[in-house]
């Protein structure tokens, strides 16, 4: 065992087991593929079925590679299929596939990582302490899951305040309303909170994944930011940074990312992530660049060299595999673990099964759209709960669970009434497809002309403010 683990074998927790696990594992595959004696490959698969053993003994559970314990439980995105744990969905940063056509289980998701849901309880804790109503969001369970949320308003309540930290890969100059989402709900929690927010734009991360230049990672930064200010954050309490130019320009920031780098394991990444020994090394350590935002240090020109505002994280679901690694590192680092709050995927229009993608035009609502594109797209493209004639959906109704229109009222139509009104409508076969898409349609088409509208005062020049290293206004 390297000594950045630290444990001995005797006080193994679960997740470190299962990480020997899959190195033994790999290791029995790679004596087998050089062919090595035959004695030295028994001696190896030995101690791999002694391990087995000892896992099921201390978990309960049948080993099985890809599915980690508890916590630290995630699908890995590159590791063999026959590695997906039985059937489930597939979530991870850079995969969403639902097997049903409702989309995502996400009580079940829940489980698997290990989270909390929000409950009845904690909204109405949200209420009480920021003195205003849940944000629709919350109300319908847009945002659904958290950790240590109660810890946030706990400190809160005692006049203990907190910072914001969300972030974007600028994987394209093309945003979708898709990626409002957190954007639009972060606002909201600045607000009604009135606390700093840092907007980690990871341009380095997108070069690594993508076949983009750093030129063009860098570039999209920008637009993307564009995009980001044009939701209303105000100025004096936001920072927005790209990773290529704040990484070096921050020797705070960089010294958390080494802390982060030198206690997390290859064999922990390969376990959260899917990571294989033929991934460049730079996205190996990108998760440690993900995880320093999360800690106050990193942002000297804001906090003033204080290691302990505590951190709250909106992100979508599938960002979490990163802050698990970021919460299990941060006690050994002498940090305080961040909390979150995650949203569930916004659907492509084609279904809920898998999420908007920017790369394929008719699965998304872009920002640049026009009113007749928007239109076009929802009626060629909306997957349709209705039925397939006005007969039969006048007697047996529409399904609004897998109604994408639906769906996406569900995040745009703000008043409660008018939607409740529309799902009974849909249901009893009242409302006709076309007049559901013709609703859906008139909400889309002002919002985003008003996002273009507010997108084209963004001057260069005020993106130059957002994104200069500066004291930020708020008291603590
Ligand atoms: N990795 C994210 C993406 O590809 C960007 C990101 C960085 C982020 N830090 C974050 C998202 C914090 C949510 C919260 O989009």
């Amino acid at each position: 065992m390297t000594d950045c683990q630290g444990d001995g074998e005797g006080t193994m927790s679960p997740m470190e087991l299962f990480e020997k696990l899959n190195a033994q594992g790999e290791k029995v595959r790679s004596l087998k593929s050089a062919k090595a004696e035959k004695a030295e490959i028994d001696a190896a698969v030995q101690l791999l079925l002694k391990l087995k053993v000892d896992y099921k003994q201390m978990t309960g559970q049948d080993y099985k590679a890809g599915c980690p314990p508890s916590e630290n439980l995630i699908v890995s995105n590159n590791g063999p299929a026959a590695d997906d744990c039985d059937g489930e969905d597939l979530v991870d940063p850079w995969n969403v596939s639902a097997s049903s056509t409702k989309g995502v289980d996400y009580d079940k998701l829940i489980v698997r990582f290990g989270s909390s849901k929000i409950d009845k309880e904690l909204l109405e804790r949200i209420e009480k302490v920021s003195g205003q109503r849940a944000h629709h969001f919350l109300r319908r369970g847009i945002f659904f899951s958290h950790r240590d949320m109660h810890q946030i308003l706990d400190a809160y309540e005692k006049h203990k305040s907190f910072y914001l930290y969300t972030g974007r890969g600028p994987s394209s100059e093309a945003m979708h309303v898709g990626h409002l989402i957190p954007f639009i709900f972060t606002k909201w929690l600045q607000d009604v909170f009135d606390i700093p927010l840092v907007i980690q734009m990871t341009d380095d991360e997108k070069y690594l994944w993508k076949d983009l230049t750093l030129e063009e990672c860098h570039r999209f930064t920008v637009e993307n930011a564009k995009d980001i200010i044009a939701c209303g954050f105000d100025v004096n309490k936001t920072f927005i940074f790209s990773d290529l130019d704040y990484m070096g320009a921050s020797p705070q920031f960089y010294r958390n990312v080494v802390k982060v780098q030198k206690h997390v394991t290859f064999n922990q990444v390969k376990g959260i992530f899917g990571f294989t020994d033929s991934d460049c090394i730079g996205k190996i350590s990108f998760p440690a660049i993900q995880a320093a935002p999360s800690f106050s240090s990193s942002f000297p020109q804001i906090f003033g060299g204080k290691k302990d505002v505590p951190c709250l994280i909106p992100c979508a679901i599938d960002q979490d595999p990163y802050f698990r690694m970021t919460r299990d590192v941060a006690p050994r680092i002498g940090l305080l673990k961040p909390a979150l709050l995650h949203s569930t995927f916004f659907p492509a229009l084609q279904g809920a099964q898998t999420k908007m993608s920017a790369s394929d035009p008719n699965s998304s609502i872009f920002l640049t759209d026009t009113p007749k594109q928007i239109k076009n797209k929802v009626n060629k493209h909306a997957f349709s709960g209705g039925k397939d004639t006005v007969e039969e959906h006048r007697k047996y109704g529409g399904n609004t669970e897998v109604d994408v229109s639906f769906l996406y009222l569900t995040f745009f139509l703000e008043d409660d009434e008018k939607l409740e009104k529309i799902k009974e409508d849909y249901t009893s076969g009242a409302l006709l497809t076309g007049e559901l898409k013709k609703i859906l349609i008139e909400t889309l088409q002002p919002m985003i002309a008003q996002h273009q509208e507010r997108r084209k005062q963004v001057t260069d020049e005020m993106v130059q403010q957002f994104m200069t290293p500066r004291p930020l206004n708020f008291k603590f």
